[in-house]
């Protein structure tokens, strides 16, 4: 591209990211639209009735794009499950929801077959019983991090605990050596934030320089590893490559395996914590029987999860929840809201670790991208709750908590607590 239009493809992008503000504060004030709601900054905080406003209009809604939104368990499930749904159309719309050119998602954003063919590579590193042998190796980590905070005079319960653990345990299994948390607790934020759009040019430069990184990063770990294989996940991709699984395609997939290893169990610590400080009764109940954990971590991730929406494009057109759906239109499934859906959970705003149901929530999605990593997440997050009420049973909110400025990962950036 030449210097010339690159400067006026630059400003073209600039000018498209200030309108699109523009546009959205206007949505959202003025035409109370959901999904531009959804994106200021007091439903940040508490996007829970925007998604109950958005159930009461109707199983299916319109956007402002002209596509289709629901916070309804039924139609979220169907639509996730579905194969006339699709994570990217044949034609790119305008509207999708991540721009392919700024993020390269892997298998989140492929349809079969090569999401199948991928998927299939890392899938056996992530079964139960390969993770069960993990379980030791994430509750001494636990119980390591816990032995460094300083409980008594409070201490930040993200930056000390909840982002550290993740970041360790994801880098161990890939086998990302001399692993900088707090770098990758950065490139976590900056490109997560993405996944709402770029808010401004100080972000899309940030958002460059974090893909650079870890693309160096794992340049270099792939040559490693071609020499000096391991038992990890890198050695393993690395020895499977062939015409078709090539680096170009192993190293997003590392990427988001390192992200979404992370940035979504960083927010299930800090959303789960928060709701059994803010419930007391509800953390008396754990810390007098920590063995409900693996409970805990269900409701936790029903009643608050860090992913709190994805989407489908339709692959032709179709009736819907009453409406017309048509090829290439997307639905914003709104699998937080779905997870509060009444006509599925029966007092569904209430945080309630007894709770029993037949259903599943939709905190890991469903279908074929259902969560690769949810075993994984579930063992983390419950030696978490579990050492936490073994260990702090006097656990108590001590400041102002502050939630991240993003829309569809959700949790506290900040959590001050002390125990
Ligand atoms: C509480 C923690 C977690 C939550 C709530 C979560 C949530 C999700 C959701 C909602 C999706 C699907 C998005 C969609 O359908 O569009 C997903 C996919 C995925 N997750 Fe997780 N995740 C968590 C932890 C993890 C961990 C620890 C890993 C480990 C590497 C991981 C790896 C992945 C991968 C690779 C995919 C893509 C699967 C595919 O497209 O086939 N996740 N996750």
């Amino acid at each position: 591209m030449s210097r010339l239009s690159s400067l006026s493809s630059g400003a073209k992008f600039v000018g498209q990211i200030y309108l699109e503000r523009a546009f959205t504060a206007y949505a959202a004030h003025v035409r109370h639209d959901p999904i531009a709601l959804t994106s200021l900054r007091r439903y940040q905080a508490d996007p829970y009735p925007v998604y109950d406003l958005v159930r009461s209009r109707g199983a299916m809604q319109p956007t402002r794009l002209g596509n289709w939104v629901s916070a309804s368990y039924g139609i979220c499930n169907d639509v996730l499950r579905s194969r006339q749904f699709a994570v990217k159309g044949e034609e790119p719309t305008g509207d999708d929801p991540v721009p392919r050119d700024l993020l390269d998602l892997s298998l989140l954003a492929l349809n079969p077959p090569e999401h199948t063919r991928l998927r299939r590579l890392v899938a056996p590193a992530f079964t139960p019983r390969r993770m069960a042998t993990y379980a030791t190796k994430i509750e001494q980590r636990v119980g390591e991090l816990l032995d460094t905070v300083d409980s008594r005079g409070g201490f930040d319960l993200v930056s000390e605990f909840a982002s550290p653990l993740p970041i360790s345990v994801i880098a161990e299994l890939l086998g990302v050596p001399d692993v900088d948390s707090e770098a990758f607790a950065e490139y976590g934020s900056v490109i997560a934030g993405a996944l709402d759009g770029v808010r401004s040019v100080g972000h899309l430069r940030r958002l460059m320089a974090a893909q650079r990184q870890l693309s160096r990063i794992f340049d270099d770990l792939f040559e490693l590893r071609r020499h000096e294989p391991r038992d990890d996940i890198v050695s393993s991709l690395v020895r499977q490559q062939n015409d078709e699984i090539t680096p170009e395609v192993i190293a997003p997939l590392c990427r988001l395996l390192l992200l979404a290893g992370f940035e979504t169990t960083v927010n299930a610590i800090g959303n789960g914590v928060r709701a059994l400080l803010a419930n007391p009764e509800q953390w008396r109940l754990l810390v007098e029987d920590p063995s409900r954990a693996p409970q805990v971590v269900e409701e936790v991730l029903r009643y608050d999860p860090p992913v709190q929406v994805t989407a489908r494009v339709s692959l032709k057109d179709m009736e819907l929840g009453g409406v017309q759906v048509k090829e290439n239109q997307w639905v914003v499934t709104l699998i937080a809201g779905a997870n509060r859906d009444p006509a599925v959970f029966a007092d569904p705003n209430r945080f309630d670790i007894t709770r029993t149901s037949s259903v599943e929530h939709l905190a890991f999605s469903g279908g074929i991208h259902y969560c690769l990593g949810a075993p994984l997440a579930r063992l983390e997050l419950a030696a978490t709750f579990r050492a936490l009420a073994e260990r702090l049973p006097q656990l108590h909110q001590v400041g102002k908590v502050k939630m991240r400025r993003a829309t569809a990962i959700h949790g506290p950036q900040v959590l001050p607590v002390a125990g």
